[in-house]
């Protein structure tokens, strides 16, 4: 007599499984591959990515640099290194999941991805998709391109290119600054980036825009500044990017550029810090400031006790004004479905 081994979580599935198609319901599209991944693997990683180790003499020189810092933009809130645990759902409550170094572009604290189940997501792609294509009128999302390297989640649909999040995101804000400043034609522009992360607005910004003569990218984290000087240099684009330690950043000079970003991180930041940053940009005299918030309304910062405090004033008291403020899509129906929340805000020095 044979007898069948189940296991007892399979038998509960199925139960679980039962019931629920009694009531009417059924899982569909489950793949669990995708649904409890934060990277995609299937694209492998160079050989170059063996240097992306924990103990990388690099990264371990920029931890003592930065440690040895006691200036108010290393007070941290979300970025502390506590605050970072293995992954067990979306890091909404204050916390930052472990990052694999190899596998920096996946679904990380850099560039959240859409995790629900493969077919919704891939819907989800599609819409938001559509919707940047719609003002990219010089193909820059077929231009720029996408390989998916470093666990980086990508699609692909017919007669359409292979794109990912970091593609979309950074052709919008490409073409809202190009709307408003001219940034891809325009020879000799220097931009500064706060908080960079691994340089995604970087390599693509200079992918883009070929007259670029200067992309310099800033971070107070580290790892951020480790993975933001490999990746530039690993995609070819440094320069013009070129990526400044934080103790190195009071040696910039006044008139050295043309428009400051802040994509997505002075949400993530104390009020402290992002006054520190903005008496960098005032004693720097830029005539521009990108902010992209993480926050549908306002300019909220991230305090350590987990309170939020508004920094449009600290701005307006460094000297700038709000000129433009706008959804990152225009479409509501779009920014509901997707969902995307992102505003473009772009200031101009008054003072
Ligand atoms: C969500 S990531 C966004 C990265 C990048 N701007 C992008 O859009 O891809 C937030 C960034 O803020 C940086 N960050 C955290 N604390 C910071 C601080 N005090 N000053 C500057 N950057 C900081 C992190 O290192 C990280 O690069």
């Amino acid at each position: 007599m044979t007898v069948s081994r189940r296991s007892p979580r399979r038998v509960a599935r199925r139960l679980v499984d039962r019931g629920l198609a009694t009531l009417g319901y059924a899982l569909v599209d489950h793949d669990p591959a995708f649904a409890h991944s934060l990277v995609d693997r299937s694209v492998a990683l160079p050989i170059e990515a063996r240097e992306l180790r924990e103990d990388n003499p690099r990264l371990e020189e920029l931890r003592t640099q930065y440690a040895a810092l006691d200036w108010p933009v290393c007070e941290h809130s979300l970025w502390e290194p506590e605050r970072v645990r293995p992954w067990t759902g979306p890091p909404s409550a204050g916390w930052l999941p472990k990052l694999d170094l190899q596998y920096f572009r996946g679904d990380t604290s850099y560039v959240w991805h859409y995790r629900e189940s493969r077919r919704a997501s891939e819907l989800k792609f599609f819409v938001y998709l559509e919707a940047v294509r719609r003002s990219d009128t010089g193909d820059l999302i077929g231009r720029l391109g996408e390989d998916g390297m470093f666990g980086c989640w990508s699609y692909k649909f017919p007669g359409r290119p292979r794109f990912s999040r970091d593609l979309l995101d950074s052709v919008n804000e490409l073409l809202f600054l190009d709307e408003h400043l001219g940034v891809i034609q325009r020879p000799g522009l220097r931009v500064l980036d706060i908080g960079a992360g691994y340089g995604r607005l970087a390599h693509r910004f200079a992918q883009a825009a070929g007259g670029l003569a200067e992309y310099c990218c800033l971070d107070a984290i580290p790892t951020s500044t480790f993975l933001c000087e490999w990746y530039t240099r690993f995609r070819g684009v440094a320069p013009p990017v070129r990526v400044v330690p934080l103790p190195e950043v009071p040696a910039l000079a006044p008139g050295e550029f043309d428009l400051a970003c802040n994509v997505h991180a002075w949400s993530e930041c104390t009020i402290a810090a992002i006054q520190w940053w903005m008496d960098q940009v005032a004693r720097l005299d830029i005539p521009h400031l990108f902010v992209v918030p993480n926050e549908a309304d306002g300019f909220q910062s991230l305090e350590a006790d987990g309170t939020r405090r508004d920094y449009l004033a600290v701005i307006e008291a460094a000297g700038y004004r709000l000129k433009v403020e706008r959804p990152a899509i225009a479409d509501e129906a779009v920014r509901q479905l997707v969902p995307v929340e992102d505003r473009h805000c772009l200031f101009e020095r008054v003072g």
